[in-house]
């Protein structure tokens, strides 16, 4: 029998508030490159399974998939934070509106090129002044995914999740992040060809 593929979702029903921005926001999901609904709730679902508390992502764009994280931290109801990381200011002032309005947690919108950010908050996890992350999503130049998760490796706590998108469309730009993690043993991935393709790591100690 031919396997039928079905591609759907029951993904929960936020507030009427945080749907109806949403569903603005997916309208304009090719200009802002969004991620789509089905890798939204896979996000949102990831985050909840491993009962993630600092949660941050690379790549704001207009908070589209930061509004996903900031409800499944508000489901957990566990005092979560959440970081995120965007270069361009507009992009950003447009995220940090969009936050406000769907969610109570204060997200912690930062300003900078990725990079540079991630080793100021390196510094902060090395000084004790901020809790490892326990969940990162990589969304951001793609080029860079390798750097990133030298730094980020560093600072994600033990059974933490990495969670890279856009794998298997840019390909060409990410084999060396794969590579590398792939070659890891203390990490365990996958990736799975849903939306761009998404790469999922946990790191096993
Ligand atoms: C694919 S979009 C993020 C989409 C967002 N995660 C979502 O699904 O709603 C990537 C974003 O990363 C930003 N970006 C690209 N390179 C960056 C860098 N080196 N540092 C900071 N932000 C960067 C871009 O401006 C863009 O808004």
């Amino acid at each position: 029998m031919e396997q039928t593929k079905i591609k759907k979702i029951n993904s929960i029903y936020f507030d009427n508030k945080t749907e109806n921005i949403l569903s603005e926001l997916e309208k304009t999901r090719e200009d802002f490159w969004n991620l789509d609904r089905y890798c939204a709730n896979f996000l949102n679902m990831l985050i909840k399974i491993n009962n993630s508390k600092n949660v941050l992502e690379i790549g704001t764009s207009n908070g589209y998939s930061g509004i996903w994280i900031l409800k499944a931290l508000e489901e957990m109801n566990n005092k979560g934070r959440f970081t995120t990381i965007e270069f361009w200011e507009k992009r950003q002032s447009i995220a940090r509106k969009n936050f406000t309005l769907c969610s109570n947690i204060k997200a912690e919108a930062k300003i900078g090129s990725a990079i540079i950010v991630l080793e100021d908050l390196l510094n902060e996890v090395n000084n004790k002044k901020r809790e490892k992350y326990d969940f990162v999503f990589i969304d951001a130049n793609k080029k860079e995914y390798i750097e990133y998760f030298k730094l980020v490796d560093k600072m994600l706590s033990d059974k933490g999740v990495i969670l890279a998108d856009n794998i298997l469309s840019h390909y060409e730009k990410t084999e060396d992040y794969v590579n590398e993690l792939f070659s890891r043993k203390d990490y365990q991935s996958q990736i799975f060809d849903i939306g761009a393709g998404m790469m999922l790591s946990r790191k096993a100690i």
